[in-house]
C-alpha cells in the first residue's frame, strides 16, 4: 500500500533502495538549472552525483549539457506510449534504474503520475518561477506581470499530485520592474532560482530531510 507522502522520511536509504548522494535530473528545455547543478557537482564537497539526466523530448540543450558533462541520458516521450499511465510507469522505471536519493525536476514540463509518485513521492523536488501559492502553471512570470504584483520569485517544492502545490522547501523573492517583460522577468528569476536550487539540493542530499504535512525540514 502506498504511504502518504507527508510521512516519508527521506534519510532512510535502505527503505527507499537509493544510493546516497545520487540524484537524477529531469529536463525539457535549455537546462540552465541543470547546468548549475552540473557545475556544483565538480566540487566533491558539494556531495552530490548526477547519475543520469532524463527528458520527455529529444534534441534539447538540456540533454546536450548532460552529454558534454559525460552524464548518462535517457528520453521518455509521451507520444511513444499508448497511455499517459504507460509513459509514467516507464519514466519511473528509467529513473529507478539509477537508484536516486533525490529526483530533481529542473524545467521538466510534464506532470508525473501515480506510478512515478508511488516510487518517488516525497523525494522529488521541482522548481517553479513564482512565489507559490501564487501563479502556478507554466506561465508564472507572465501571470505575475498580468496581475501587477511588485514582487514575485521562485519556489522549490516537494512534488505532490497537484500543479506546483507541494510542500515548500525554499523561496526567493525578485522585484518586478515597471518596464519588465515576461522574458526579462523570467531571466532575472532564473538567476536567483539556480542559486536556490543548487543550495537546497545540496543540503537535502547531504543532510537528508523530512516532510510532515506541509512542512519540509532539512536535517
Ligand atoms: C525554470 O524557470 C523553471 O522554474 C521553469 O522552467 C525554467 C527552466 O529553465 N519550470 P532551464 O531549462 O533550467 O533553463
Amino acid at each position: 500500500m502506498r504511504r502518504p507522502i507527508s510521512s516519508l522520511i527521506v534519510t532512510n536509504m535502505a527503505e527507499t533502495g537509493s544510493i546516497s548522494g545520487t540524484i537524477v535530473v529531469l529536463v525539457s528545455g535549455c537546462g540552465t538549472n541543470l547546468q548549475a547543478l552540473i557545475d556544483a557537482t565538480a566540487d566533491p564537497a558539494y556531495g552530490v552525483r548526477i547519475a543520469a539526466v532524463g527528458a520527455d523530448r529529444d534534441n534539447i540543450e538540456g540533454l546536450a549539457r548532460a552529454r558534454r558533462a559525460g552524464i548518462p541520458t535517457f528520453v521518455c516521450r509521451v507520444a511513444d506510449f499508448a497511455t499517459r499511465e504507460d509513459w509514467d510507469a516507464r519514466l519511473a522505471s528509467q529513473v529507478a534504474a539509477y537508484q536516486p536519493q533525490l529526483v530533481v525536476l529542473a524545467g521538466f514540463m510534464k506532470l508525473t503520475g501515480e506510478a512515478f509518485l508511488s516510487q518517488f513521492g516525497g523525494r522529488t523536488v521541482n522548481t517553479h518561477p513564482a512565489l507559490s501559492p501564487s501563479f502556478p502553471g507554466i506561465h508564472g512570470p507572465q501571470a505575475a506581470l498580468d496581475y501587477g504584483v511588485k514582487v514575485t520569485g521562485c519556489t522549490l517544492f516537494v512534488v505532490d499530485r497537484g500543479v506546483d502545490t507541494g510542500p515548500i522547501v525554499a523561496q526567493r523573492a525578485v522585484d518586478v520592474y515597471d518596464d519588465d517583460t515576461a522574458e526579462l522577468l523570467h531571466e532575472r528569476i532564473k538567476t536567483v532560482e539556480r542559486q536556490m536550487l543548487v543550495d537546497y539540493v545540496g543540503r537535502m542530499v547531504r543532510n537528508g530531510f523530512s516532510v510532515s504535512e506541509r512542512k519540509v525540514t532539512i536535517s
